[in-house]
């Protein structure tokens, strides 16, 4: 009785397998097939495989790169990356079945039968997999690997894309584009950063694909099988990097793709913009408006309408008569000027631009040679190919219009290229830096090379640091420039989306980074204004822009409580100064974030991904702020791990709990991390005024061991590159019960000669500095009174008693350390 069964089994597994094989021999799908040749060297393997060709390259101890193509791998080249592989020790070793790739950090197998590439621990716990059974694969030219999806595996960044924090579930494309009031839940927007954050089991990593074609990630949209990445073209070429915390992953990207060079500090000021201030006498009651009603500002930004009828490179005679003394007289208030350019040179026969465009033959161009064409601003333009060495030069030479006239920052805008109809052509053609590419290829990177273009011309017209801004960009946009997330709408939701956005960008390795506040389309209600001007003065790029034919959003167009709010909470970032250049001073070392998603210091804490609290953030290492839309009475935060101190009260709040607060358009609720150290200054109404000359440094009492590193230089030059800059490092020791200040690093004299450090939370009563007992002033002192002149209704400081202890840095020995 038991034969017919086993005879029916066999024959259904012998007509799967006819079926099985059938379907593989006819898909249209096809993938690499199995290892054929293998050829090892010290920290690379070349593959041959049936279809395909392969090679894995150790990068460092934690980065292997994985280049697959179905043709010949082509001579390398990347517009991204900008280093090469260091010497790290490597094993390879091979059996019939895999290729292993040992570093002192991750496994790499390499099967063989069929071709897949999967990263293991050295302990062989599984970081990323091939998913079985889905080799990478082409559909046409289509290329994409299928990563197997993992115990709750969560995804972070990805540069600018809308959505939550946690990207499982979702899908997203790469194509920059023009998107005018884009919806929250859009994609793709206007940059493309092929970078993201996996994390699963208590491990981190991060795969960096590097394809400028039009490209797709998907963590699970749609299927519950895979995460994958792919792109329309070109050869699969990613970097899988692995790192102990999000912080290493970082680190190892941006020493990848680059990091950011200090920034100007005025930069770091409050910029004050629109579409469009004109004429100049519009731009000096702006300017002017600022200062007496004492709001400190560093920036005026000027848009489209400074121009002569959208023609770059000129000036609009009549409205701005004389640039140079407008610029000079604004540099005299304490004003930078940044000014918009667009990519888009209009075919204008005797336009001086156009014409020396057209002789030095810079334009992107169709096959058979003639310019492409396309509108924009100022009617049917043509475009430079920064693609091209010689594109990129003429630009550079360009940019001498803007020194010449006393700009200092560069707006670059429209790079994505945006064009009416958003519709470029695919036959247009680019160089490619010699390699020749088509549009699909190159899209991705014009905005990326026009930046490099810009930066690098300021560089050789300017005797200081330049100022970029850009809407466009990929991956190792942040060498060259600042982002903002372009055209917002003012909605509740957008103020949200934007930090969002931001914290994306800060995990993919860009910390200069903002949000049009007040939102650029449509008017904000009094109170979104009121909340999203509170939430500037924690956003890297502080800059206040509205769309042409809007109400005016100056702080002072919404009321007077309004101005004064605003006047606070801008006070509070000039105030903040000395800790934000601190913190950039980081991001430009080693590529740390200034805007912080929890992910990157509580990554084993799955609450934070949950929506209610995925847009808390933390500004630097210090502050912890939760925005909430201003149309909500109460909000629900969560505090991670640690002790959290009310910023305004000093109340103290225990972390791993979620709690429901109270809401006021006056204050925005932001807490201060237990064992911070926050170094800040007098009230400055510009950066070009000198601060008083203290400093005062508040120590938040806690349980963790904590340092900030403090950096000061000249906040312009580059000086800071041949020692010229002061730092120093402070730490906190809960366990030693110990301050120490380090020995000052770097030859620049510090702008302050004393210290003041305002102690929260302990009791001061066995205070020694350098072992002797110190005198602890009795002050009761606010902290409130510190951060603001402003004093929100019924929030009193009601914390833990304040000791304030003055130091004269005269007196002080080198190094020195505070024991209590
Ligand atoms: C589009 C930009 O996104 C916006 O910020 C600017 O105001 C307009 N272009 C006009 O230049």
């Amino acid at each position: 009785m038991t034969i017919p069964l086993i005879k029916k089994s066999i024959s259904s597994s012998v007509l799967l397998f006819v079926s099985l094989s059938v379907f593989c021999q006819n898909t249209p799908v096809k993938n690499p097939g199995n290892v054929t040749a293998v050829h090892i060297e010290q920290q690379k393997v070349s593959i041959t495989t049936q279809n395909a060709q392969a090679e894995i390259i150790v990068y460092s101890p934690s980065i292997v790169r994985v280049r697959v193509d179905k043709k010949a791998l082509l001579p390398d080249f990347s517009y991204a990356v900008i280093n090469k592989p260091v010497v790290a020790k490597t094993s390879i070793t091979q059996d019939a079945q895999s290729i292993t790739i040992t570093t002192d950090s991750v496994k790499t197998v390499v099967g063989k039968n069929p071709f897949g590439v999967s990263f293991y621990t050295k302990d062989g716990e599984a970081i990323n997999e091939e998913e079985k059974g889905l080799q990478v694969s082409w559909v046409n030219e289509e290329v994409t690997t299928y990563r197997k999806m993992q115990n709750f595996e969560h995804f972070v960044g990805l540069g600018e894309k809308t959505g939550n924090l946690d990207r499982n579930g979702s899908g997203y494309t790469n194509w920059n584009s023009d998107v005018f009031g884009y919806r929250t839940d859009q994609d793709p927007l206007y940059s493309t950063i092929p970078f993201y954050i996996g994390l699963h089991d208590g491990l981190n990593y991060g795969i960096f694909m590097d394809n400028t074609w039009q490209s797709d990630f998907n963590f699970g949209a749609s299927n519950n099988r895979f995460s994958s990445f792919g792109a329309r073209g070109g050869e699969l070429n990613y970097y899988f990097i692995y790192g102990k915390r999000v912080k290493n992953i970082i680190e190892s990207y941006t020493w990848l793709t680059g990091r950011m060079q200090m920034p100007p500090l005025w930069s770091l000021g409050y910029q004050q913009n629109r579409y469009s201030y004109y004429p100049e006498t519009e731009v000096y009651r702006i300017a002017q408006t600022l200062r007496e009603k004492k709001i400190p500002a560093d920036g005026i930004t000027l848009d489209i309408h400074y121009m002569d009828r959208y023609l770059l490179f000129t000036w609009d005679k009549a409205r701005f008569p004389d640039p140079k003394r407008m610029t000079s007289k604004l540099k005299d208030m304490g004003f930078r000027t940044t000014v918009i350019v667009d990519p888009g040179i209009k075919v204008e026969p005797g336009a001086a631009a156009w014409e020396r465009g057209l002789k030095d033959s810079i334009f992107i161009k169709y096959p058979d040679g003639t310019n492409y064409t396309g509108q924009v601003w100022p009617g049917w333009c043509n475009f430079p190919d920064f693609t091209s060495a010689k594109g990129r030069n003429w630009w550079k030479n360009e940019v001498k219009f803007f020194a010449d006239n006393g700009v200092s920052g560069i707006w670059n805008d429209m790079n994505e290229i945006a064009t009416w109809g958003q519709k470029m052509p695919s036959n247009v053609i680019f160089d490619y830096d010699g390699k020749k590419a088509a549009h699909p290829e190159a899209h991705n990177v014009y905005g990326l090379e026009m930046i490099r273009s810009s930066y690098e011309g300021a560089l050789q017209q300017y005797k200081e640091r330049p100022f970029i801004l850009t809407r466009s960009g990929y991956a190792g946009l942040q060498r060259y420039s600042a982002i903002w997330t372009g055209d917002n709408r003012s909605e509740e939701d957008h103020m949200l989306l934007g930090v969002r956005l931001i914290n994306s960008l800060g995990l993919s390795g860009v910390p200069f980074t903002g949000m049009d506040i007040g939102g650029f389309s449509g008017n904000p209600s009094v109170a979104l204004y009121t909340r999203w001007i509170q939430l500037g003065a924690f956003i890297p790029y502080f800059r206040n822009h509205t769309q042409v034919n809007t109400k005016s959003s100056e702080p002072w167009s919404f009321g007077e409580e309004v101005l004064e709010i605003s006047r606070n909470y801008i006070n509070l970032r000039y105030k903040l100064l000395p800790y934000l250049y601190s913190t950039f001073n980081e991001a430009s070392e080693n590529g740390m974030p200034v805007n912080r998603s929890l992910v990157f210091d509580f990554s084993d804490d799955p609450k934070i991904f949950d929506w209610q609290f995925q847009n808390q953030f933390l500004f630097g290492q210090a502050f912890l702020i939760a925005p909430f839309e201003s149309s909500k009475d109460f909000g629900k935060i969560y505090f991670p791990a640690g002790n959290w101190y009310n910023l305004y009260t000093g109340n103290l709040e225990k972390g791993k709990q979620e709690k429901i607060i109270e809401l006021s358009n006056q204050t925005l609720p932001v807490y201060v991390r237990e064992s911070s150290i926050i170094p800040m200054q007098s009230l400055i109404q510009t950066t070009d005024e000198k601060p008083s000359d203290t400093l005062t440094i508040h120590i938040y009492n806690g349980e963790r061991n904590n340092s900030f590193k403090y950096y000061e230089d000249d906040g312009k030059s580059f000086q800071y590159r041949n020692g010229d800059f002061y730092s120093r490092l402070i730490s906190y020791s809960p366990s030693q019960k110990m301050i120490t200040f380090d020995k000052v690093q770097g030859s620049y004299k510090s702008n302050f000669t004393k210290i003041h450090i305002i102690l929260h939370g302990f009791s001061g009563a066995n205070l020694k500095v350098n072992g002797k007992a110190a005198s602890l002033k009795e002050e009761s002192y606010s902290m409130l009174k510190a951060i603001s002149s402003f004093d929100p209704q019924g929030a009193q400081y009601t914390g833990p008693v304040e000791g304030v202890i003055a130091f004269y840095t005269e007196n002080l020995p080198d190094k020195f350390s505070i024991n209590y």
